[in-house]
């Protein structure tokens, strides 16, 4: 099999690649792990920048994502028992953010990709890229017993954290830098009212908490939990009340709870690959950087990359312009980075670490009452929110 951009991974990275190019007349394979219904199956990211938003809709994949979606103007932090609104419209000129789901926005993608008689192959084993520093790379899968080699131009590794390509970068080229955070997010779905219009991030000495949704019948929260807990442990009742006790007291007494329809552990990490290029092999999404996800920016960072990576192949294509793929890894890293560091502030802002002293809680207080009195700081947090420009 030959095409022009061999992608790996199915996610909403490697999807919305595919669907653009495809738009251009840019032909692709891609490859995706597991079955269709896995990848629908995994809840994630809830909130979408209007970039990420555009470029839905630019892949021709934004009707339902308008109409279902839901246009947020600010979000609540709570702490020290009470609750101050971040205004993202008044900080930012007018900005908000998208209240659309990755699980979604992933189906809206494949149903493109199938009315464009797109090729994504599902269970592909074993892939491998090969020969990346040639002018004429290759991609292998398995197929029950048969190996197939896909011939390409350009082999993008959008395989997620766990993924095979940034593994088949050497490691003298590869620098990775990483750090790990000693909790996770336990996240409840559950077919509720959400217990508030805007999203609510909350700060309480017991440790995290997140009121989120995915609509109005929909809701969506989480809580820090110890690395060492496990999904069996926490029962719906348990996952309840807990949640009740990092609310502040008139939230919590409104919350409507439910039998949970999904349910899983996160470990928070922060981490980045440099650079995002090797030879004819272009890394993005969490394939190359991952963040906490406090922050929303995980799948937005994605975005901009397949923003860059998108423009840099069409400039190829089309008018035999190499300067976008040139520039791609140090252009892409430059926005990575800031999302990093937002990602890392909010997330040191809001949770409570086991080693920290209370001096540290302290701090943590101080800047939560210096953010909500001055609109500077407001405006840089709220500017980071819905997402710095591309
Ligand atoms: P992935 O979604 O990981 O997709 C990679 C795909 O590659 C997968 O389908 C995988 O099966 C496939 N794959 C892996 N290995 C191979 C292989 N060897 N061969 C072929 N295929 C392979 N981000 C936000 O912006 N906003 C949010 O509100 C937000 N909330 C989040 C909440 C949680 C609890 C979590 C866990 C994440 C959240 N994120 C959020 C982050 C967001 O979900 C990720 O950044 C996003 O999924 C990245 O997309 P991707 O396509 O790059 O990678
Ligand atoms: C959701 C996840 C996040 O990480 C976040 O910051 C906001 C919302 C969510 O899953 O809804």
């Amino acid at each position: 099999m030959r095409t022009q951009v061999c992608i790996i991974g199915g996610g909403p990275s490697g999807l919305l690649l595919s669907q653009l190019l495809h738009l251009k007349g840019i032909d692709t394979v891609l490859l995706e792990r597991q079955s269709r219904e896995y990848v629908l199956g995994r809840i994630r990211a809830g909130v979408l920048e209007h970039g990420f938003a555009k470029l839905m809709r630019e892949a021709r994949c934004g009707d339902r994502m308008d109409r279902e979606g839901e246009i947020h103007d600010g979000f609540f932090i709570a702490h020290g028992g009470g609750m101050d609104r971040v205004d993202l419209h008044k900080h930012t000129g007018g900005s908000s953010v998208m209240v659309y789901g990755q699980t979604e926005l992933t189906r809206d993608l494949y149903e493109a990709r199938d009315r464009m008689q797109g090729v994504v192959i599902h269970n592909a084993e074993d892939v491998l890229p090969h020969e990346l520093l040639s002018v004429a790379p290759h991609v292998t899968y398995r197929d029950g017993d048969e190996v197939v080699r896909i011939d390409c131009d350009y082999v993008i590794g959008a395989d997620g954290f766990h993924g095979v390509s940034r593994k088949s970068i050497p490691k003298d080229v590869l620098r990775e830098y990483e750090k790990v955070y000693p909790f996770g997010w336990l996240g409840v779905l559950s077919r509720t009212k959400p217990v508030s219009l805007e999203l609510i991030y909350a700060r309480n000495e017991r440790g995290f908490a997140l009121c989120s949704l995915r609509s109005q019948v929909l809701s969506r929260y989480y809580i820090q939990v110890p690395l060492t807990d496990t999904v069996g442990q926490w029962s719906d009742d348990a996952f309840w009340q807990e949640l009740k006790h990092r609310l502040p007291a008139e939230v919590a007494a409104r919350l409507v709870t439910g039998a949970s329809i999904e349910k899983s552990i996160a470990p928070l990490r922060s981490f980045v690959a440099e650079p995002m290029r090797y030879g004819n092999l272009f890394l993005a999404g969490d394939a190359a950087h991952i963040v906490p996800p406090t922050g929303a920016r995980g799948l937005n960072t994605a975005g901009s990359d397949i923003h860059y990576l998108y423009q840099a192949l069409v400039a190829h294509y089309q008018r035999g312009d190499d300067a976008g793929l040139h520039g791609y890894s140090a252009q892409a890293l430059a926005r990575v980075w800031k999302a990093q560091r937002f990602s890392w502030w909010l997330t040191t802002l809001l949770h409570t670490f086991p080693d920290s002293s209370a001096y540290d809680h302290k701090l943590q207080q101080a800047e939560l009452a210096y953010l909500f009195s001055s609109a500077q700081a407001l405006a840089s947090l709220a500017e980071n929110y819905v997402g710095l420009p591309y």
